[in-house]
């Protein structure tokens, strides 16, 4: 189970002022030790949760896995495919269903454009929104700002390096370095823009746990229970390996969407994860 510091308020303006003063300690630190920073903090354990993608064309495919899961499963993802199609009335409905709603749409453009889409969807009842790292450290910080200024309990996740690149597509983009030295560029990029949340594969959360601040979100897909089909995820890992390296929520799909009984599918994995110490 992932530990992440319990700061009072108080303790969290100490904080700033002490990495602002350039005596933050490294992550490692953070996490295992109570030195430094830590004498003001504590850490508390945090359950991992299962966040549904609802990867459906239509909102009628989407209503009976909304009513079967409320209770067992926390998140919702709403991606660009239903975004796109039924905006933030669907947004609405999701959060109205009962559920924390993590808004995929992967924002990248110039940092005042990415700073005020920020601002039009703060009204909106969502808990996480992503957007792309490698829209780099100016994008970035506007959009933490805007986001700390419109909706300060918004978790911002960075995007790092999409797991459909492969070398030869990230070598066509100009990405020469191999694809966990760019993630950690990346999010170590992000973490030092304002970002405390990214999406990454479960094979690099060990890594970037130990190289981010302890308080750092991690959001894992390509995770799959034991046994199950793979679909087109090649690189997976089971909910309870994932909790273990430190994703604080793992997305699941079609394990849940395509199983005869989704209920039953999502209960054994809140199961599993409930077992993780
Ligand atoms: O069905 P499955 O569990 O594979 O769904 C995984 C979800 O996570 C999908 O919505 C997919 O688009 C998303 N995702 C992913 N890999 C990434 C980023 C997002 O599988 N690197």
């Amino acid at each position: 189970m992932p530990w992440v510091p319990n700061r009072p308020p108080a303790s969290e303006q100490l904080c700033l002022l002490a990495s602002l003063l350039g005596c933050r300690p490294p992550a490692s630190e953070q996490l295992f030790s109570f030195s430094g920073l830590q004498t003001f903090s504590s850490l508390v354990p945090v359950p991992t949760e299962i966040v549904l993608p609802l990867d459906v064309p239509t909102r009628e495919a989407a209503r009976p896995l909304l009513k079967q899961l409320q209770g067992t499963v926390p998140w919702m993802k709403v991606g660009l495919q239903m975004f796109t199609a039924f905006g933030t009335d669907w947004v609405r409905e999701v959060a109205d269903a009962g559920y924390k709603v993590f808004l995929d749409l992967k924002l990248h453009d110039i940092p005042n454009t990415v700073a005020k889409a920020v601002e039009s969807l703060a009204p909106l009842p969502i808990d996480m929104l992503t957007l792309h790292t490698s829209g780099g450290p100016a994008m970035i910080a506007k959009a933490c700002a805007a986001q700390q200024a419109t909706k300060p309990d918004l978790l911002l996740l960075g995007v790092t390096v999409l797991t459909s690149m492969n070398t030869e597509q990230m070598q066509a983009v100009g990405w020469h370095d191999d694809a966990l030295t760019q993630v950690r560029r990346l999010a170590q990029t992000g973490s030092e823009a304002g970002l405390r949340g990214f999406v990454c594969s479960p094979h690099e959360v060990a890594s970037l746990r130990s190289e981010l601040p302890a308080d750092t979100r991690l959001v894992t897909p390509g995770v799959r229970p034991a046994g199950a089909d793979l679909g087109d995820q090649s690189r997976v890992m089971t909910p309870r390996d994932a909790a273990h390296a430190g994703s604080t929520h793992i997305v699941v799909g079609r394990p849940i969407t395509a199983a005869t009984d989704p209920l039953a599918a999502a209960q054994a994995i809140a199961a599993e994860l409930a077992s993780v110490e």
